[in-house]
């Protein structure tokens, strides 16, 4: 049984397609105008998804009960449901925790289009984009709770009360968003990481393992996905 608590209004539903500014590679690709980078892999998006922020924080092997997984940009919400699809193949009992912070919203119609591209996550896309047409930003069902967070990660992160258990660090590229990846954020997000608790990204940047090293996470480089050779794991202490 699917139930969705709606908590927000046409107003937001508007707002999203305003914020968002994308043109589409001809393979349908969504790309950001405001940050001139696509929001997934031009190969394929899923599979990155898996090697990287699954993998990389040693999923499905660490799900539990409760688990809950943290992620810096929403954008057409691929993540999320790789995560999910992870969590009902693993048949762990109860709901998988899913909070996502992201400053300028998809519509509704373009996270559909986007996750055309990828059947098996569209086929379990459907309380997601029915909530997100309603301007809701909460979505509970028998296997997931929810929710997306608006506004700049740099002034939500830190007003958040949540720990999680593994964050999906997938901002755009560090040299194109450096706000997503900043020192200071990334210290926010070790002060909301569980202790053992992890975070990957497909970034190799100098910078980005250094903030994290300096956050107090242990840093590891390991094999990228696909023509990177490169991404980061980190994990913080028990
Ligand atoms: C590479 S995309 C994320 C892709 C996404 N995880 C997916 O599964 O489709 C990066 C996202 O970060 C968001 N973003 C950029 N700067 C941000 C900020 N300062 N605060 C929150 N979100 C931000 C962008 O709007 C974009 O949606």
């Amino acid at each position: 049984m699917l139930a969705l608590r709606i908590t927000g209004g046409l107003g937001q539903v508007m707002e999203q397609d305003q914020n968002a500014d994308i043109s589409w590679t001809a393979e349908g690709v969504p790309v950001s105008a405001r940050f001139d980078d696509p929001y997934f892999s031009l190969g394929n998006g899923l599979a990155e998804t898996r090697h990287v922020f699954l993998a990389g924080n040693d999923l499905p092997a660490r799900f539990r009960p409760g688990f809950h997984i943290a992620e810096l940009g929403f954008g057409t919400g691929l993540n999320l449901l790789a995560a999910l699809i992870a969590w009902r193949a693993a048949g762990i009992a109860g709901r998988l925790r899913f909070t996502s912070f992201e400053a300028f919203p998809m519509g509704a119609a373009q996270i559909d289009r986007a996750l055309a591209a990828f059947p098996e996550a569209h086929a379990v896309a459907g309380p997601l984009l029915s909530a997100w047409a309603q301007g809701a930003r909460t979505i509970r069902t028998d296997d997931l709770e929810a929710e997306i967070v608006i506004g700049d990660a740099r002034a939500t992160l830190p007003r958040w009360a949540g720990r999680a258990d593994a964050w999906f660090l997938d901002g755009f590229a560090p040299a194109k968003n450096p706000e997503l990846w900043a020192p200071e954020l990334l210290t926010e997000v070790a002060a909301h990481t569980a202790p053992g608790g992890t975070a990957a990204t497909y970034s190799a940047a100098g910078a980005v393992r250094r903030a994290l090293a300096e956050a107090g996470f242990a840093v590891d480089r390991r094999p990228g996905f696909g023509r990177k050779r490169h991404m980061t794991a980190a994990r913080r202490p028990a």
